[in-house]
Formats: structure tokens, C-alpha cells, sequence
């Protein structure tokens, strides 16, 4: 090797090595290609306090590697659909800036407790209000519009909450949540399953407009079993946000999450088919104009 391109490299022993012209993160070439594997197994900690009486929480721990794949430190993070905060953790732990909005108040007060527990050097804001007004909700924080480097977020999976009775079952006897809210705004209060497809699909066009161009968006969800069907809700969001009018998401990929902890249910048994659906799709979107 010339000594001229010897300089591009930074060589970090186990790590591997940095090439000092890596447009997208801080890893090295050994742990880009470890993240770029299509599927994975991932057994989040045991949740803590207060969050645990969120519906559905997605593990910092796994936030984390995406957020350490998409960005570089200091680059700024957004969730619209923040619930208690784990986007904003996972980013203060890595010097990311984040900002998160969550609708309701009772969890948006999660996530800033959690924040200000976590005392982070970044600039870490949660928000409570509707993702739909991001922009306006965002710009008086004082922070421009169109800043965001990467974004990452769980949007509800349809109206399923109200109808995975076992789980939601043990919930209620626990006193845990068994629903996000009541509120009319509330994605996962839309009943009709194109209705939930294009408001979700909406609020990605505001997305949009607040994301870097080349910028990646991470969306974690699933298909949904309903009344002895399966409704392809990953497969439909990947579909919507890639054919809207002037914000069209590029689908670059997905990565499955398979999740190996959970505990297999009797479903279906001498009967018919019923699946134990132990993994979650995360779509990976670009930005691109
Ligand atoms: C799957 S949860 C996200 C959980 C989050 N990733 C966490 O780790 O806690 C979806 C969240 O979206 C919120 N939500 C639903 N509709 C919303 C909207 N229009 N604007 C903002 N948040 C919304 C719900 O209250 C719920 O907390």
C-alpha cells in the first residue's frame, strides 16, 4: 500500500480498521459489516420502574447498534413516536442529539425523567404533542427545521394492542397499561386498517421534510394477526412510503429482529394454523433527491 492511502486508515487493534473518509458513522470496515447482516438476535435486559407499564417499549440496547450504524457523534436523532424515551437514552448514552415526541403525557413524562436521570453532555429533547405538527412542535424549541441526520422509531402496529388478549390479559391483572390512550389522534386508535395505513404514512411526509437528504430512516413493526388473517402491515408501510406523491422513501432494506426469548403459546393446536410470530421487521428507508 502507497504511503498516501496508508494515511486514510486509523488502525484500532480488535476494533479493526477507520477509514478517516467514512461518510456515515464511526465504525470501523469490521463492525460495518457485522451490522449489515439481515437478521438478528437480540434479548433485551428486563425493563425498569415506569417503563414498564408502556404497552410496547423497544429495548435502548438494540436502538443503540442502529443509531451507532446511521449517524456519527453529535449528529442529530428524532422519534415522532417517542413513548417513554428510549430513542432519546440510547442517543444521550452514545453523544447523539435527539429530539422525541410523544403524544401522551403520562409517557412523555417517563422519557423526561428517564433523560434527566441520565444527565447527558448532548442536547436531548423531549416533546409532547401530535408527531403530525413535528414542524411546528420542533421549531419552537428554537431548532431549524431539516436537521435531523437519522431517524429511528416504533409507530403503534394498527389497533393490535386492543386485541392480543393473553398478554393484555396478564397486563390488566398486573395494573399495567393495556392500551397507549383514548385520544382521537392516537395512531393506534384508527379502526380501519387503510385509514391507520395512510394517516401513518402522513406523518412520515413530515418526516421528511425534517430529515437530511441521504439521511436513513429505521421504522420497527410487524405484520398483525387479526381475526384469522394476517394483515401485512410492515409489508403496507413499506409500500405506502415508498409511493407518495413528492416524498417517496427509497426501501433499502430490512433487518429482522428474531426474538428467541419469548415463550411458545399453545395457538391453534389439532385445529388450524396459528403462528408464534416471534420476530419484528426493521424497514430501513433513505432520503433521496
Ligand atoms: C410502539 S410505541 C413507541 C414506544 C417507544 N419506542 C418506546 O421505546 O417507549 C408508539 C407510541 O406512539 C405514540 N403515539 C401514537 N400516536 C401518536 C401521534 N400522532 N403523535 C405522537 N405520538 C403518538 C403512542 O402514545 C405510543 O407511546
Amino acid at each position: 500500500m502507497t504511503k498516501s492511502k496508508e494515511n486514510k486508515f486509523l488502525d484500532l487493534g480488535q476494533r479493526g480498521r477507520l477509514s478517516l473518509n467514512n461518510k456515515l458513522n464511526d465504525l470501523t470496515g469490521k463492525e460495518w459489516i457485522k451490522f449489515t447482516k439481515t437478521w438478528f438476535v437480540h434479548r433485551p435486559p428486563k425493563r425498569k420502574e415506569d417503563e414498564v407499564l408502556h404497552p410496547a417499549k423497544f429495548p435502548e440496547t438494540l436502538v443503540k447498534e442502529f443509531i451507532t450504524f446511521f449517524t456519527k457523534k453529535e449528529e442529530w436523532v428524532f422519534d415522532p413516536f417517542l413513548g417513554t424515551g428510549s430513542t432519546l437514552i440510547a442517543s444521550g448514552e452514545l453523544n447523539r442529539n435527539a429530539v422525541g415526541i410523544e403524544l401522551q403525557k403520562k409517557y412523555y413524562n417517563t422519557s423526561v425523567r428517564r433523560v434527566k436521570k441520565g444527565k447527558y453532555n448532548s442536547t436531548i429533547i423531549p416533546i409532547n404533542g401530535n408527531s403530525l405538527n413535528a414542524i411546528k412542535l420542533i421549531n419552537m424549541q428554537g431548532l431549524p427545521v431539516d436537521k435531523f441526520d437519522y431517524v429511528i422509531t416504533s409507530p403503534p402496529y394498527w389497533n393490535q394492542l386492543e386485541r392480543n388478549s393473553l398478554r393484555q390479559t396478564k397486563r390488566k391483572n398486573s395494573g399495567l397499561d393495556t392500551k397507549y390512550s383514548s385520544d382521537k389522534n392516537d395512531l393506534g386508535n384508527i379502526t380501519d386498517y387503510n385509514n391507520f395505513i395512510e394517516f401513518q404514512a402522513k406523518i412520515f411526509d413530515v418526516v421528511w421534510d425534517l430529515i437530511k437528504a441521504g439521511g436513513y430512516l429505521t421504522i420497527i413493526t410487524n405484520n398483525v394477526y387479526n381475526e384469522s388473517k394476517l394483515y401485512p402491515l410492515a409489508f403496507d408501510t413499506a409500500i405506502s412510503l415508498t409511493n407518495r406523491n413528492d416524498k417517496s422513501w427509497i426501501l433499502k432494506d430490512e433487518k429482522i429482529w428474531l426474538q428467541d426469548d419469548k415463550p411458545l403459546i399453545a395457538l391453534g393446536v389439532n385445529n388450524a394454523w396459528v403462528g408464534n410470530r416471534h420476530h419484528q421487521y426493521c424497514l430501513i428507508f433513505r432520503k433521496e433527491i
